[in-house]
């Protein structure tokens, strides 16, 4: 019995959320897997209402749980930073989910704007590091609104934290079994002490996988090389801001944010599943948001449980939609929502 937490949070997020969940409960039939579900209303809504963004006992009380699937966190009425540091930050640090896990697939049927690259060309995954780096919020003003204004904000890299996530993305490289190449992204050229320790740990970590090739991609060149030859990557390590970037990047050439999903993973703790488009306030209510993305957040979901059987039968299921669907863009699917969602569930067996 898996204990699931269910943040649908705000916009679209619980309409595709509700499409992942009646995937879940197909999973469930099929695969004689138990779930059991509890949702929590965090997000911008609970916050305008109660100017509460996480409660005192959130984190307590996630910890108890196998996995949280997260729907999207942002709210046209709430100042930018309050919502995704008060929730999205602060699950992802409070519950030390210190990897991103991002992978950049084009499915068959999908457009993609890259000229001449198909699914073959286009099959990735980015593993950003999702807890330190210019992320950590270390920083503050001096003098603020006066001409002599100061703003500092530091860029944060332990040598544990850099090292617990290179050594996952060799071990995630390894399991993939695939191009069995790890690439590097940084910027040691001018970020010559922190990325000095990137490289330092890169390095000295590569000597215990042998049986990996490794490759080094300063970030501004990473992000051409992924237009240029996107088939020249298998997995890329990376630190928390150029992940963040890299990875809008890589949901535009799998075919946008209606197709691209993530994982926050703790690999001792709780894990938390997440759709990485936003909240969309201009589609939401109207049924035309794509939930694939939030499908695929389910099918990582279920790898990381280590239910493959059922990850692979989401998969496999979702493919069959896609070919059935004329785009993957919001409102130009052919289906609403829900009737994607359905197609999905009568695919599982
Ligand atoms: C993402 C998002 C978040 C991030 C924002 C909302 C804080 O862009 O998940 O990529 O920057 O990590
Ligand atoms: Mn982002």
């Amino acid at each position: 019995m898996y204990k699931i937490a269910v943040i649908p949070g705000d916009g679209t997020g619980p309409e595709v959320i509700r499409e992942g969940l009646k995937v879940l409960g197909r999973v469930s039939e099929c695969f004689n897997i138990q779930f059991e579900f509890t949702h929590f209303d965090y997000g911008g809504k609970h916050y305008l209402e109660t100017g509460e963004v996480l409660p005192a006992d959130a984190l307590k009380t996630l910890k108890d749980f196998r996995a949280i699937y997260l729907g999207a966190i942002g709210h046209p009425e709430v100042k930018p930073g309050i919502l995704e540091t008060g929730i999205l930050l602060a699950l992802r640090f409070g519950l030390d989910q210190y990897i991103n896990l991002r992978p950049v697939k084009l499915y068959p049927n999908v457009e993609t704007p890259l000229a001449n690259k198909g699914p073959a060309e286009i099959d990735f995954v980015v593993v950003r590091e999702n807890t330190e780096g210019l992320y950590a919020g270390i920083g503050g003003f001096l003098k603020k609104g006066t001409p002599d204004e100061v703003a500092i904000q530091e860029m944060i890299n332990t040598r544990k934290g850099v090292e617990r996530c290179i050594r996952y993305a060799f071990e995630y490289t390894r399991k993939r079994n695939k191009g069995k190449k790890l690439t590097l992204c940084a910027k040691t050229n001018v970020l010559t002490y922190a990325h000095d320790l990137w490289m330092r740990t890169f390095t000295e970590v590569a000597k215990e996988y042998p049986d990996i090739q490794t490759d080094y991609a300063h970030v501004d060149a990473t992000t051409m090389w992924m237009v240029k030859n996107p088939e020249w990557f298998d997995v890329i390590v990376t630190t928390n801001m150029f992940g963040d970037i890299i990875t809008d990047l890589g949901a535009m050439i799998q075919g946008g944010m209606g197709v691209a999903a993530g994982a926050n993973i703790n690999p001792e703790g709780v894990s938390m599943f997440e759709p990485i488009g936003g909240s969309a306030p201009k589609y939401t209510g109207k049924g035309i948001i794509n939930p694939v993305a939030a499908i695929l957040a389910v099918h990582m979901m279920l790898q990381v449980l280590g239910e493959n059987r059922a990850a692979d039968a989401v998969e496999a299921s979702v493919v069959t939609t896609i070919g059935k669907m004329k785009s993957m863009n919001a409102g130009q699917t052919g289906f609403s929502t829900s009737e994607i969602g359905d197609m999905v569930v009568e695919g599982i067996e």
